[in-house]
């Protein structure tokens, strides 16, 4: 009872019973010709047989299965029913029928369904995203699991894969996918003409099969790139002119697409600050044409000047998204969406949650986060980041007095916004078990649940995906577990030491390289000195403390007040200081460095344990990426260690070496 096709990750239904018996599936207030109501269909009649050996019938049957239109229940919710020997899905719409079924299936594989049962789930987030950053060429920025699948030398595919990806995605309830890259170059220009528009529509359909909505990346330059005009101004009328030809165009072609996300003025990409307008004006220029055609223009607040001459106590880019961003809210139209990174930076292992959030009240809000491993271990050092998105959601912004969470401003709890949700930068490419490493499928699957249901546990939600995907003993499940839920703790404790970031080697962003910040040319980045390091973020710093509502910024405005594990990104701290258990500061970077890594060692130990249990290529896959996470925990440690030693003069208390 092990799953054997790698390829099916958490859907492979591996068998957990031979008596399903007949089961009989009718409709009622559903079209059966409806495309979703198809989709189902199919899953149900490929799982069951995979998981109990049921046959599907006409006559006859021992299990009724009864999928209902029920207009009670809220969009894409569902409820799941089990009395005696009849099963009933309830759901307002098809996707809540489909993902009513999944629920069903899900719970058949957790053999959670002996005794009669009532189960309602409703979204929480309106909008349930996967970004992808693939290019078409076929590479992926920041992609740890082969090549694209959507793309290759700058033609787009559509094939079995694609519909299984859409099948996952909607077994974890997305709704949404953008195809490409938010940097659009090249031939990702020309998405938005008759060169791409037939596979396109190819492409939207599958995903429309399972009620997913196709997004495209756009490149705000595009009059200029595609339309031969010689600017790009959002606010002259010949770009307006020319962008409502376009947006006519691509909509006719391409119904099932669901709008645009825009990366604009950063790292290089064009925007509307070049001809000295504001992002609200170049967002809503794009939303008032596509409203018509009902669409949403999804637009980043990864703002910043990457040259900027931080010397200046002063400048900081942490501040910058607030800066450009705050001073608009209002001013951005209802079918306009800003998407948030969860931190000031970059998904750096720990950060502060963005000001942003909830510190915008009348603007529509997504929260962004990233399950490719960029700066959390490539997809080789295990990091399963749901206790981090946990932290995130549960962050109370103090925007009002209750209510004021970052789930409840996204999911539009707190504002009452519709156009609202979470989005992450996926993680998947073409390798055979989609994620590189295996492990790394927690966080593709773990993302999905939680952005439908914030209320899951890191604990429940890593328990369900070993469950689904593995057929293990109880006691190599709890092992399993434990793995997942320690391994974003063990990943911090060897990298960059209380939320200062980086030390990654520029460009690849994977091992240490404590001065390494790709913009370095004014001086390393995390300040530090022969007496202390970290960024004085305070009132008499650069003043980022200063972005959130008072409670917050008076917490991490005083080194004494501010969370430990936040300590050197708010405040620039000498070597000697206390930390709260009585060690110093430099200590406590040693021992957290030397524990890191002994404990990465831990978990590839834990892993050979569970040999017996998991199939060969699969142990061997995996077993392979903790021989390179030992290697890269022992180059962060000697590094930061020696790094500080040197700088500080300060011996190890405890005499190990510190090479
Ligand atoms: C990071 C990442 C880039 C990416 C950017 C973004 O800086 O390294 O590859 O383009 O984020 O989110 O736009």
């Amino acid at each position: 009872m092990k799953n054997t096709d790698w390829s099916q990750l958490w859907l492979a239904y591996h068998k957990v019973s031979d008596d399903g018996g007949k089961w009989h599936i009718s409709f009622d207030g559903f079209d059966e010709k409806n495309r979703v109501i198809n989709s189902l269909k199919n899953e149900v009649s490929l799982a069951l047989p995979k998981l109990t050996g049921a046959e599907i019938t006409d006559t006859g049957a021992d299990t009724e299965l009864k999928v209902i239109k029920d207009s009670s229940i809220a969009k894409e919710g569902f409820v799941v029913k089990k009395m005696g020997s009849t099963v009933t899905i309830g759901a307002s719409d098809e996707n809540g029928a489909l993902y009513g079924m999944f629920e069903l299936l899900r719970l058949i594989t957790l053999r959670e369904v002996d005794a009669d049962f009532e189960l309602l789930s409703e979204p929480d987030n309106p909008l349930r995203m996967m970004n992808h950053w693939d290019n078409m060429d076929g590479s992926i920025e920041r992609g740890y699991s082969g090549r694209s699948f959507f793309y290759v030398n700058n033609e787009i595919i559509v094939d079995d894969r694609t519909r299984d990806y859409a099948r996952f995605m909607a077994s974890i309830g997305i709704n949404g996918i953008v195809i490409n890259n938010v940097n659009v170059k090249q031939a990702a220009s020309y998405m938005i003409t008759d060169r791409y528009f037939s596979k396109l529509r190819e492409l939207s359909e599958v995903f429309a099969d399972y009620g997913i909505k196709m997004y495209l990346s756009l490149n705000f330059a595009s009059p200029i790139e595609i339309g031969g005009m010689d600017i790009c101004d959002p606010l002259d009328e010949g770009v307006i002119s020319w962008w409502k030809d376009k947006c006519k165009e691509v909509f006719t072609e391409l119904p099932e697409l669901g709008g645009f996300l825009v990366k604009a003025d950063s790292e290089g990409r064009p925007g509307p600050f070049t001809y000295g307008r504001t992002q609200a004006d170049g967002a809503n220029m794009l939303a008032d044409i596509v409203k018509e055609y009902d669409k949403l223009i999804i637009w980043r607040c990864f703002v910043y000047n990457c040259t900027q001459d931080w010397r200046d106590k002063k400048t900081d880019r942490a501040r910058a998204g607030y800066d450009y961003f705050k001073d608009l809210d209002g001013e951005y139209h209802d079918n306009v969406i800003l998407q948030i990174k969860n931190g000031p930076m970059d998904f750096q292992i720990r950060e502060p949650v963005s000001p942003l959030l909830g510190g915008l009240t009348k603007t529509n809000q997504m929260l962004e986060v990233q399950i490719a491993q960029e700066y959390t271990g490539h997809q080789i050092d295990l990091c399963y980041l749901m206790p981090m998105f946990k932290e995130v959601l549960e962050f109370r912004t103090h925007c009002q007095d209750d209510k004021d969470t970052v789930a409840d401003v996204i999911s539009g709890k707190a504002f009452g916004n519709k156009n609202c949700g979470i989005a992450a930068v996926i993680n998947t490419g073409n390798d055979l078990n989609w994620t590189g490493n295996d492990l790394a499928a927690a966080n593709t699957y773990g993302f999905g649940r939680l952005a439908f249901d914030t209320t899951l546990s890191s604990e429940e939600i890593a328990r369900e995906w070993v469950k689904l995907t593995f057929a293990l003993s109880e006691d190599a499940e709890d092992k399993l577990v434990k793995m997942l839920l320690d391994s974003r703790r063990i990943y911090e404790k060897y990298t960059c030491p209380l939320g200062i970031g980086w030390m990654v080697t520029p460009e690849t962003h994977y091992g240490p390289s404590v001065d390494g910040y790709e913009y370095s040319r004014w001086g390393t980045y995390h300040r530090a000195d022969h007496l202390g390091l970290g960024v004085d973020r305070s009132d008499k710093g650069t003043g980022y403390a200063q972005q959130y509502y008072k409670e917050n910024a008076e917490i991490y405005n005083d080194p004494k007040t501010c969370p430990e594990e936040l300590l050197l990104f708010f405040h620039h701290i000498p070597y000697t200081w206390k930390m709260m258990d009585g060690r110093t500061l430099i200590q406590y970077i040693y021992d957290t460095h030397f524990e890191g890594e002994s404990e990465a060692e831990e978990l590839a130990a834990m892993w050979d344990s569970l040999e017996k249990e998991i199939e060969p290529e699969a142990f061997a896959r995996v077993k392979q990426r903790f021989d390179m996470q030992i290697h890269n925990a022992r180059e962060w440690r000697d590094q930061v260690n020696s790094y500080f030693f040197r700088k500080s003069g300060i011996a190890d208390e405890k005499g190990r070496d510190i090479f």
